[in-house]
């Protein structure tokens, strides 16, 4: 489904947000929001000053990143170009298709960063040496 997505194509989602004296709530709904069903979720927190995470690419994998707490940057990479994007609000949802190099960098100390993943976690699924990546997409 995402196989065919270009970097242009790539942007922050903007997700619903429902406010009242009792506080705020996110969500975020099939096809709505969310392009994929998530079988995993995991959450990234604590992550040391000037840590970078990512780098690897993922062959099948699709991915939602929500920073619900904090702002972290992303950059996306096709292998010829890249395009940065700064989560900073619960309201900002970045989709990650298979296919693209990603980092993520300059975490605020208070990052929590909540991830849906399109399927379980596999090892295989990895590219995690940049000049294989670019290899793998070629093909
Ligand atoms: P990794 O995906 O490399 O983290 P990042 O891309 O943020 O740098 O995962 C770090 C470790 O956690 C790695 O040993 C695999 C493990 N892990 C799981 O066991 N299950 C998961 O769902 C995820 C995302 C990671």
């Amino acid at each position: 489904m995402h196989n065919s997505l270009r970097l242009e194509d790539i942007e922050i989602v903007a997700i619903p947000e429902v406010v009242d004296a009792r506080g705020k709530l996110i969500h975020a709904e099939l096809d709505q929001v969310l392009p994929f069903r998530p079988e995993r979720i995991f959450v990234i927190y604590e992550v040391p000053d000037k840590s970078i995470r990512g780098q690897h690419a993922h062959r099948q994998l699709c991915e939602f990143v929500i920073a619900v707490r904090g702002e972290v940057s992303v950059t996306i990479d096709d292998g010829q170009r890249t395009k940065t994007f700064l989560l900073d609000s619960p309201t900002k949802g970045l989709v990650i298709p298979p296919r693209f190099w990603r980092s993520l960098f300059n975490y605020s100390l208070d990052a929590v960063l909540v991830v849906a993943a399109s399927t379980k976690y596999n090892a295989d699924d990895y590219i995690r040496d940049y000049e294989q990546f670019l290899e793998f997409i070629k093909l």
